[in-house]
């Protein structure tokens, strides 16, 4: 009886599997939903019967798994690349050009032409066939795990087809929103008041950043996949197209669109013929990519910092359209930079009803003499905010308005003040100006920073009108009674935000440093700022000078974050999110970058104020190596008393010699 189950279990996921393949994949159905669904209602009876043979592959695994309460990291073996872009085909060309000439060919160099996808790359990972992990991109060496929500992607396959599969596969794709899907997905969230996304690509990314995967599942998403990243167990493809096709033999959905080129001309009428139907097309694309065939090629071309030379990304041009601009307000960021932005009669770009337009700042608006009442081209390109291109100057009307910056902060009547040499404008409000506290504590509380679920723009605005939060570390004084208070807070949600406050609180300490919102330091910088220094307390002392031996920051960083640990207001916010209980795992010493790694020293002669034994281990607790001979290699030779042969060398060698002065001097940059 249980071999009998077992087996109609086995052939019905197999039907069903079939049936998926055929209807999601080929888009070519072979039944009709309703015995479809019989056969689904089925495979879930048996499977409710007898819980010991539901499998991770059954195809009724797509929903079901519990939320999770963060992502885990995923290292990705292989790194997620970006890609360089070209806008125009003098770029395509010099891009041929450069790659004919790396390979020392003058063969036409072919290509696989494809669409650029709005979306967001992810990787998928196949062992013995069967999907065990999906992470996103991440910043391309490392991902989040969305496993189960990827999982709930119809196009996501859960078992490869077919017999013939590697023992372990990475795939790459891209998982978008169709248009329809978009569309239909705002019209919902305008009915319950909920978030309107932008546009298709950050919808996308959205939904497959929740928590609970049933969400996601919800979300019309789709995959289209690319490339293989990893690959055990079988001979890699010999170029691109066999990569295509080896990847839809297993079942992945692979754009349609995607041609070979003979040589870049072709590359070009690729482009121009998607260009035409880019309108038809059932999702958002924003230009298309050219990638050399041969791997062999890709492999010997190689990549430069995150970038393939082998492929080039060409982008449709930002698309234009015309409108009004009916006033001009100024807006406060969360630096103080006074931003002035265009109210817009609305107008439908690119899938879009866009009503405001940046103007930079005022250099800009006097550059493109724009004026209110001014007949405007403004144009959208991907993600980045609309901006007025050009004014038609001859359809200004007799009542046209110069654009004034005003002197005083809209906000919070601070001066106004504009540096010399710079064009941004500043409210000198400081903290003060609520417009910079609710920008300072809404980046705190972002995803990439603290990440306070819940806590959102309309929140952070509320609170701080009703005066409980002032800055972030008010955050943390919150009670239920104050916040269950607020208009329209229930208790739960008082209570979830609370919950969500609470778990925020154990962070990582480059997360800590990126949500304090120093000017310029974004993720990056406050990453090389933790390996570095390990812990909070010693940015409370730093100088420009030891700032600046750590990589990526240059002297305008420098300045701020000095700036910023002086400011005693900055150091009481701190202390006081110290003191609410925020923490992070220490940075063992073995992980931090150390500031004189990759540097090596000799000491020779005589030194006056330690032996060399103690200027050695100074030297190799900060990271650097302490060699006995000079080469070329050499960094410093440090000289005492009485130097000999050593020095010399170094002379002739133009290493860089340092006295006994300028070394003391040197090592204080490091206390
Ligand atoms: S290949 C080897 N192919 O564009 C380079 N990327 O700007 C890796 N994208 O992160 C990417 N469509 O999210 C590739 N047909 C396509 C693509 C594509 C969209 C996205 C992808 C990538 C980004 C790079």
């Amino acid at each position: 009886m249980k071999i009998n189950i077992k087996n109609r279990i086995e052939q019905l996921r197999q039907e069903i599997n079939e049936h998926n393949y055929r209807y999601y994949i080929l888009t070519d159905p072979a039944v009709s939903d309703f015995e479809y669904d019989n056969l689904f209602r089925e495979l879930q009876q048996l499977e409710q019967e007898h819980p010991e043979l539901v499998t991770q592959d059954s195809p009724t695994q797509r929903v079901g798994a519990q939320p999770v309460s963060d992502f885990a990291a995923v290292q990705h073996e292989v790194p997620m690349l970006s890609l360089e872009n070209a806008f125009t085909n003098e770029e395509v060309f010099a891009f041929d050009k450069r790659i004919s000439e790396r390979l020392e060919t003058s063969v036409p160099i072919e290509y696989v032409c494809e669409p650029k996808l709005d979306g967001l790359a992810i990787s998928l990972r196949y062992e013995d066939g069967i999907f065990v992990q999906g992470a996103t991109r991440g910043d391309g060496s490392t991902g989040e795990e969305i496993t189960e929500n990827l999982r709930t992607i119809a196009t996501v396959p859960l078992k490869l087809r077919g017999d013939h599969f590697p023992k372990v596969v990475d795939v790459r794709g891209e998982v978008f929103m169709p248009k329809a899907g978009f569309l239909a997905l705002n019209e919902r969230a305008q009915k319950n008041n909920e978030k309107i996304f932008a546009n298709p690509r950050n919808a996308a990314a959205g939904s497959l950043r929740q928590l609970d995967p049933r969400i996601t599942a919800k979300r019309p998403l789709a995959l289209y996949v690319y490339s293989i990243g990893v690959l055990e167990g079988m001979k890699f493809p010999e170029t691109q197209s066999e990569a295509l096709s080896l990847l839809k033999s297993w079942g992945f959905a692979v754009n349609p669109e995607i041609s070979n080129a003979k040589n870049i001309r072709e590359c070009l009428d690729f482009y121009e013929r998607i260009g035409k139907k880019r309108e038809k097309l059932t999702y958002e694309i924003d230009g298309v990519v050219y990638k050399v065939n041969s791997i062999t090629d890709q492999n010997r071309l190689g990549f430069v910092s995150r970038a393939p030379r082998w492929a080039i990304a060409h982008k449709f041009p930002a698309e234009q359209a015309v409108t009004m601009i009916e006033d001009v307000e100024f807006q406060v960021g969360r630096t103080g930079a006074v931003t002035p932005v265009a109210r817009l009669k609305p107008v439908f770009v690119s899938g879009v009803t866009v009503r405001n337009a940046t103007l930079h700042n005022m250099d800009e608006v006097k550059r493109k003499d724009i004026h209110i009442g001014d007949s405007v081209i403004i144009q959208r390109a991907g993600d980045v905010i609309p901006e007025v291109v050009s004014v038609l100057q001859e359809k200004r009307p007799v009542n046209a308005k110069k654009i004034v910056l005003p002197s005083v902060c809209p906000v919070c009547h601070s001066n106004i003040e504009t540096i010399e040499g710079e064009a941004v404008a500043r409210c000198t409000g400081g903290l003060f100006c609520p417009a910079q506290r609710k920008e300072a504590i809404k980046h705190f509380a972002s995803r990439r920073a603290m990440d306070i679920e819940g806590l959102g723009e309309k929140l952070v605005d509320q609170l701080v009108e009703a005066g409980l939060v002032n800055n972030p570390a008010d955050l943390y004084q919150l009670t239920l009674q104050q916040l269950s208070s607020l208009e329209r807070m229930a208790t739960k949600s008082a209570q979830n935000l609370l919950d969500a406050l609470e778990k925020s609180k154990k962070t990582t300490l480059p997360r800590f440093l990126f949500s304090l919102g120093i000017r310029e330091v974004g993720e990056a910088t406050a990453k090389s700022l933790a390996k570095y220094f390990g812990d909070i307390a010693p940015l409370f002392s730093v100088t420009d000078e030891m700032l600046q031996t750590i990589r990526d920051v240059g002297p305008v960083v420098a300045r701020y974050i000095v700036a910023f640990f002086n400011e005693a207001h900055n150091r009481k916010v701190i202390d006081m999110l110290m003191a609410s209980g925020i923490e992070w795992k220490k940075i063992e010493k073995e992980e931090r970058e150390l500031p004189l790694a990759n540097k090596t020293f000799v000491l020779t002669g005589t030194l006056q104020h330690f032996s060399r034994e103690e200027a050695k281990e100074k030297l190799e607790n900060l990271g650097a190596k302490v060699a006995g001979s000079v080469s070329a290699k050499t960094s410093y030779v440090v000289v005492g008393e009485d130097a000999g042969s050593k020095l010399v060398k170094a002379q002739e060698l133009g290493v860089a010699i340092m006295s006994e002065d300028m070394f003391l001097d040197f090592l204080k940059n490091y206390h």
